[in-house]
Order: C-alpha cells, then structure tokens, then sequence
C-alpha cells in the first residue's frame, strides 16, 4: 500500500481536518464501547462537514464517525456531493476507517485523500489505496 505522507509532511489542510475531526469526536455518542471517533470531511465544492459515531442499545444499528460525515454532506449538497479529503480521530494509536467506512468513502471519492493515525504516526492515504478491488454495482 502506498504511503502518501509521513506526518510532518501532511499539509496544512490535512491538519486542520484532523483537529476538527478531534472537536467533532467529542459529540459521539459512545456508551457501549467509550470509543469516541470524530470524522471532518472537505467536498469538492470546499464545504466541511463533521461526523461522530453514534451507537445504539441494538449494536448492530451503530454509525460510525466517517459515515455521519458522508450522509450529512450528501443531505447538505445532495446526490453530486464529492469528497475530496477527509479526517479520522480516535483517541487510540489506530483510528483506521472499518471497511464499511472504506466502501462509503469510495462511492464519493475513489481519489479522495483519507488523514487517520496508524501505528501511532498520522499518515495520509488515498481512498481507492485503502479499499484495492471495491464493490462497484454493474448489472
Ligand atoms: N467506529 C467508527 O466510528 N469508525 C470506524 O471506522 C470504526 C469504528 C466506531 C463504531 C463504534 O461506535 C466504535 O467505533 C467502536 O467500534
């Protein structure tokens, strides 16, 4: 997998994406699992929106961080919305987007660049890096 950037080489968005990924972590509703994520997505249209998990008694029905960011943005520009970076924060060494998360991300934005810590260190990937060989629907 390609590594796009080490940390101190991330650019000054992506920083600034990954500290409103943190403020929006502190909304998450997290009472199962105390695992709080906050997600900061940019569109092409150079709008932000913010996302956190929000979990449920029915465990299954949980929404993570990175999903609450992408339906908020679609239902604030619509179908055409696209991402074109986003952010993840976990208080945790690893705030890796889930697979699902990964095939979200992919239907808005295969080239969009994805800011999560791994392994400790802030590293900065492309979507289509994170998710080789992603479900397309062809009939
Ligand atoms: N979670 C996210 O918000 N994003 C991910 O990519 C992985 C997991 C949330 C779901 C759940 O509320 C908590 O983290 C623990 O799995």
């Amino acid at each position: 997998m390609k590594v796009h950037s080490a940390e101190a080489s991330l650019t000054a968005e992506q920083h600034h994406l990954y500290e409103a990924a943190r403020s929006a972590s502190e909304n998450a509703y997290a009472p199962y699992s105390n695992f709080r994520v906050g997600a900061a997505l940019k569109t092409t249209r150079g709008r932000e929106f913010m996302g956190c998990n929000v979990e449920n008694a029915s465990y299954g029905l949980t929404c993570c961080a990175e999903r609450s960011a992408v339906f908020a943005a679609v239902a604030a520009e619509g179908p055409n919305m696209r991402i074109e970076a986003i952010a993840v924060y976990a208080d945790s060494p690893n705030g890796s987007p889930c697979g699902a998360c990964r095939q979200v991300l992919y239907e808005f934005g295969p080239h969009a660049r994805v800011t999560f810590r791994a392994d400790g260190e802030l590293r900065s990937y492309q979507v289509a890096d994170l998710l080789p060989a992603s479900f397309e629907l062809k009939l």
